[in-house]
């Protein structure tokens, strides 16, 4: 099997963050967020993934290589220009290897969807594409999407007002070799603007697999947090973490003073250093950041290398990468 996993976006609802590390490398209890993703990939048996990477396209490369360590073939499909998630999936297709069904995967989604059950539903219903949907209290903020009574899709409509249904896109797809192929090449497309209604527009075999496992998009700060917490307190899933369920996480070389209290899954990155009587609460801090003595933090990322200042009380802010916070 051969996946494609969307890497490209520019995160701009994670800014600072994401101005100097892309979303999909951004950690997730301590090792890049795409981490988890390949892990899972490889693990539901994906031989080579493809990474289709546009925005900061090389630290993907730098970071991964050619997918040896994680036991996987990698290999990137980069664009000079960003493509759309559409566009992005058809450049990709031109490093794929075999013709079978290819497992797309949005580059933001912590999930526990069993992606062989997602493959099998394609195969069994000769389908042209699959999608992975399940529900959410917001539906105005996804796709939305209305089936019959076998999965069949008959409608798909990306962020609209008046939802006819709570029923959304998840972000895992399957596609056929010939739906792939059929994305035109060489412009910007939108998978869910345009592919999606178009195929059934056209009367094609667009199915769904309703799944409610764990699944949490990460694209928003609060969701960004959420997720580094469950998979610290075992609520998330992942082949990628060894550890078992904990209040917290402190990385190699971290320093917690006396007294400090780390809870509700807070990270602690490698060779940070949290001071005496500091209270972290459901909080990340990135590789080398400090927090100052009796500092309060809740719902609070702390970047690379940033300061929190001395009895700082903090509570759902993202310091960038270097950022300075003092008491107030
Ligand atoms: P925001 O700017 O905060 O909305 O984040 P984003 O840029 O990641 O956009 P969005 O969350 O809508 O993207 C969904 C997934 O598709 C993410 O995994 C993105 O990395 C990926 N993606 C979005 N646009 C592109 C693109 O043009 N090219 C590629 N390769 N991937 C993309």
């Amino acid at each position: 099997m051969e996946a494609v996993l969307l890497v490209g976006g520019q995160g701009t609802r994670l800014r600072p963050l994401t101005e100097t590390t892309p979303k999909p490398m951004l950690p997730l209890a301590g090792i890049p967020f795409v981490t988890h993703q390949l892990v899972r990939a490889r693990e539901a048996g994906a031989g080579h993934v493809v990474l289709a990477t546009s925005y900061k396209a090389q630290m993907f490369r730098d970071h991964f290589g050619d997918g040896e360590r994680l036991g996987l073939a990698l290999t990137y499909a980069v664009e000079d220009e960003p493509l759309g998630t559409g566009g992005a999936v058809r450049n990709a297709a031109n490093h794929l290897r075999g013709a079978g069904p290819v497992v797309i995967l949005n580059g933001d989604v912590l999930g526990g969807l069993d992606l062989g059950a997602l493959l099998d539903r394609h195969r069994r219903y000769d389908a042209d594409v699959t999608l992975h949907l399940r529900r959410v209290p917001d539906p105005a903020a996804y796709g939305v999407v209305t089936t019959g009574p076998d999965g069949a899709v008959r409608a798909f409509e990306e962020k609209t007002e008046r939802p006819p249904t709570d029923q959304v896109n998840a972000g895992t797809y399957v596609f056929s070799r010939a739906a792939l192929d059929e994305i035109p090449a060489g412009r910007v497309v939108s998978l869910e603007r345009e592919t999606f209604p178009a195929l059934i527009g056209a009367g094609r075999r667009v199915q769904s697999l309703h799944d409610e496992a764990y699944w949490l998009d990460i694209g928003t700060p609060a969701a960004y947090v959420r997720g580094n917490c469950d998979l610290v307190t075992g609520l998330a899933p992942s082949a990628a973490l060894h550890g078992g369920p904990a209040e917290c996480l402190v990385l190699d070389q971290a320093e917690v003073g006396e007294g400090a209290a780390l809870s509700g899954g807070t990270v602690v990155g490698r060779r940070a250093r949290v001071g005496p009587g500091a209270r972290v609460h459901r909080s990340v801090l990135f590789d080398d950041a400090r927090v100052g003595a009796g500092a309060r933090l809740s719902g609070v990322v702390v970047g690379r290398g940033a300061v929190v200042g001395p009895g700082a009380v903090l509570t759902d802010v993202m310091l960038g990468d270097g950022a300075g916070a003092a008491a107030r």
